[in-house]
C-alpha cells in the first residue's frame, strides 16, 4: 500500500471503475450462491447479531429506509425483515447493482437501486427518509468525510436516524499481511489515501490485478466532527471487541489487550 495526493472528483470516479472491476470476482464467490439461496426465503436478512440489535432497538416497523454504499444490496434487501418499507440502496457501482437487482428479483422486494456518486446525487431524489444506514467498508472510501454527512443527513426528515455500523478507526493502523502484523503499521493520523492495485474482494487474500483505487484512513474525531457539522446529534456511540472485515483480520480478535475493532452509532436529523 503507498500513498497518494489525489482530488474528491479524481478518486471516486477511479474507486467506481475498481468496484466495477471487482463485481464479476464477488458473483462468482460461494458467498454470491448464499444470498441468492437466502433470499429465496422471505424475512431472510445477511445482517450479524451485533447489528440485528442495533436494528431492533430502532423499530423500524413501516419506516423506509436508503443504504449509502449499498454494494449488491443485500443488507438494503435485509431490511425487510425488520419491518422497513420502501427502501432506497445508493451505490455508484453500476457492476453490483446489477448484482442487486438480481436479488431484489429473488426476494421479491419492494426495494429501489439508484446508481449515483453520493457527492452527486440528482436533483430529484427523495429526501424524507427516516432513517438511513452506512455499513463496513464505506467510510473509508469517501475523500471528504464532512461533505459525505451533509449529502447523508440531507437524505433524511428532520428527526430521521442515521446508523452507523462501521470499522474502528483505530483497526485501520495494522496490517494483518504485515511480517509483524500486531504492531501498528500506519499512523492513526494517516493523512492522504492509499493507493491499492488490486481487486477489492472481502476474503483478504485474493490479489488479482485491478484499476487503482483510494482508500482513506478517518480518526474517530473526524467522524463525530462529521456528524455534528452536518446537523446530526449522536443518540448512541458502542465500540466492540469483534471483526466485523475481511477474514484476514480476525487474527486481531480475543486478544489480552484487545483493540477496539467496530463500532456501532446512531444519530438523529435535529432542526427543520
Ligand atoms: C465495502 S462496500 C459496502 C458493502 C456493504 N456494507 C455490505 O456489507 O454489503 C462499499 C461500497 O461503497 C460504494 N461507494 C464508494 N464510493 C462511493 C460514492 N462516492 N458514492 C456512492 N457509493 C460509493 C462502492 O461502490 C461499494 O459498493
Amino acid at each position: 500500500m503507498s500513498s497518494s495526493r489525489i482530488g474528491l472528483k479524481q478518486a471516486v470516479a477511479a474507486n467506481r471503475l475498481a468496484w466495477d472491476a471487482s463485481a464479476r470476482l464477488h458473483q462468482d464467490s460461494a458467498r454470491w450462491k448464499e444470498l441468492t439461496a437466502g433470499f429465496a426465503a422471505p424475512g431472510f436478512s445477511t445482517f450479524d447479531a451485533t447489528m440485528t440489535r442495533t436494528l431492533d432497538r430502532l423499530e423500524l416497523q413501516g419506516l423506509s429506509g436508503v443504504q449509502i454504499g449499498c454494494n449488491n444490496g443485500r443488507e438494503t434487501l435485509s431490511l425487510a425483515a425488520f419491518g422497513a418499507e420502501r427502501c432506497l440502496g445508493i451505490d455508484q457501482s453500476e457492476e453490483f447493482l446489477k448484482q442487486a437487482e438480481i436479488l431484489k428479483g429473488i426476494a421479491g422486494s419492494d426495494c429501489a437501486f439508484l446508481q449515483a456518486d453520493i457527492y452527486a446525487l440528482p436533483q430529484g431524489i427523495r429526501r424524507d427518509f427516516d432513517f438511513a444506514v452506512i455499513t463496513i467498508g464505506v467510510l473509508g472510501w469517501m475523500p471528504d468525510l464532512d461533505r459525505f454527512f451533509q449529502a447523508v443527513a440531507g437524505l433524511l426528515r428532520p428527526g430521521g436516524r442515521l446508523v452507523i455500523y462501521e470499522t474502528h478507526p483505530m483497526l485501520e493502523m495494522f496490517e494483518p499481511a504485515a511480517e509483524q502484523p500486531y504492531l501498528p503499521a500506519y499512523s492513526y493520523f494517516e493523512d492522504g489515501p492509499s493507493v491499492e492495485e488490486y481487486a477489492i474482494t472481502y476474503d483478504g487474500g485474493t490479489k488479482q490485478a485491478a484499476p487503482p483505487s483510494f482508500w482513506y484512513i478517518h480518526k474517530m474525531s473526524d467522524i463525530i466532527m462529521g456528524l455534528i457539522r452536518a446537523g446530526l446529534t449522536v443518540t448512541w456511540l458502542e465500540e466492540h471487541p469483534h471483526s466485523n472485515r475481511e477474514t484476514c483480520f480476525d487474527i486481531y480478535e480475543n486478544q489480552r489487550a484487545q483493540l477496539p475493532m467496530c463500532f456501532t452509532l446512531a444519530a438523529a436529523r435535529t432542526g427543520g
